[in-house]
């Protein structure tokens, strides 16, 4: 049976920090799929199309893993793409009771559908889009944060 994982988020920008996870996921199974949110509510500053290129080109090495935008219910998405797995990561005890209820919703929704947390590395523990985005805003250095592709674009933006 091929295995093919969906690894949900909004992704303003990707980090090292999904990168760990992406990287990991990449190990476990067949496939993974990075999939996009719009997620209207936080106002990305990445275009869901800008934000799903980004992380086609910075995990371009990596043969078993694509990315897709997505703009329905999550559960409902796994299932197009066939999915049998949602990765998340976990980075610390706080992360844990959203993912619960999450994890627990898209059982109830569709009760085929496995959530697996991955524990975040702990350099990594620390990082999110918006602390990244604030940062790189205020003219802090993100080297450590993000891949120089995420760096140029943000950049680029930054400066618009
Ligand atoms: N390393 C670094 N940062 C991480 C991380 C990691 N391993 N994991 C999460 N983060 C950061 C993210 O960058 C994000 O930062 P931000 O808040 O500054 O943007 C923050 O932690 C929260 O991430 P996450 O919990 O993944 O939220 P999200 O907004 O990226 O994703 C969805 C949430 C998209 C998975 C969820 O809203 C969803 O499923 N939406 C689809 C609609 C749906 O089905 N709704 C019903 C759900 S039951």
């Amino acid at each position: 049976m091929i295995t093919k994982a969906i690894y949900p988020g909004t992704f303003d920008p990707v980090t090292y920090g999904h990168g760990d996870i992406i990287a990991r996921a990449a190990k476990l199974f067949d496939n993974v799929t990075v999939a996009v949110a719009t997620h209207p509510s936080k106002s990305p500053v990445f275009t869901q199309d800008e934000r799903v290129e980004l992380i086609s080109q910075v995990f371009s090495h990596l043969d078993n893993v694509s990315a897709c935008g997505f703009d329905c219910l999550l559960a409902e998405f796994a299932q197009q793409c066939h999915a049998q797995v949602i990765i998340r990561g976990l980075r610390a005890v706080s992360d844990f009771e959203y993912e619960f209820q999450l994890a627990s919703m898209n059982r109830a929704l569709m009760p085929h559908l496995e959530t697996i947390f991955l524990p975040t590395s702990t350099k990594y523990t620390y990082i999110s889009s918006s602390l990244v985005r604030e940062v790189a805003q205020l003219g802090g250095e993100i080297e450590q944060f993000v891949d120089p592709i995420v760096i140029k674009a943000l950049s680029t933006k930054i400066n618009r």
